[in-house]
């Protein structure tokens, strides 16, 4: 059985891009029913319309709350009836009046190994620990989304990721985000598998 995907992402969609180039080569039983990005300018969104998938810019109004949004994308979402949907690069925290909507079914990836660096940046502070001694490698984790804590929440599958001594900031972000491309298509694979 095909399952629908919908794909939420706010900037260049390299990770969507793998979704999708795995849906296309039957790698993956799925397919991509739409991808929403809350930034106009996301590059994802040329990405979603030059694989023929449903691009849309869901914009946060401005006398909207947080809550408010987050129901009215949920409302959205719904519409399109999809198994899974995945923050791919996705950078708003969702609150309980989406993820209500979804139980289990909302997954994350993030570039870094579970309780550690959550939020933005987190291969820049994971290269910064590295270089003070700190740490002695990355990762990279794809987890399920139960509420509004950041990048937390039931680990589905984990990589590390080494960092070398001559690792530019360039070079480590390339092995993350390899990683992550696998990662990700290949976890998406065993849950939709069971
Ligand atoms: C990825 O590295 C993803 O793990 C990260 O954003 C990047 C998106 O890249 N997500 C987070 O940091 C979530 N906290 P992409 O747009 O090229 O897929």
């Amino acid at each position: 059985m095909t399952s629908r995907l919908v794909v939420l992402i706010s900037g260049y969609g390299s990770n969507l891009q793998a979704i999708l180039d795995a849906c296309a080569a039957d790698e993956l039983p799925a397919s991509v029913v739409a991808v929403i990005s809350n930034n106009a300018d996301a590059y994802g969104l040329v990405r979603a319309y030059e694989a023929g998938v449903k691009a849309i810019h869901f914009q946060k109004l401005e006398s909207e709350s947080r809550r408010d949004y987050d129901a009215r994308l949920a409302e959205d979402i719904l519409t399109y009836a999809p198994n899974y949907i995945v923050l791919a690069g996705w950078m708003r925290i969702l609150t309980s009046a989406f993820l209500d909507h979804f139980p289990n079914r909302v997954i994350n990836l993030h570039p870094a190994l579970p309780g550690v660096f959550p939020g933005t940046h987190a291969i820049d502070r994971a290269f910064e620990a590295y270089q003070k001694g700190q740490i002695r490698h990355t990762g990279v984790m794809v987890h399920l989304v139960p509420d509004d804590g950041v990048d937390d929440g039931p680990v589905l599958a984990t990589e590390i990721v080494p960092i070398h001594p001559n690792d530019t900031l360039e070079s480590l972000e390339g092995r993350v985000h390899e990683t992550e491309h696998i990662l990700l298509v290949n976890t998406l694979k065993s849950l939709l598998q069971k």
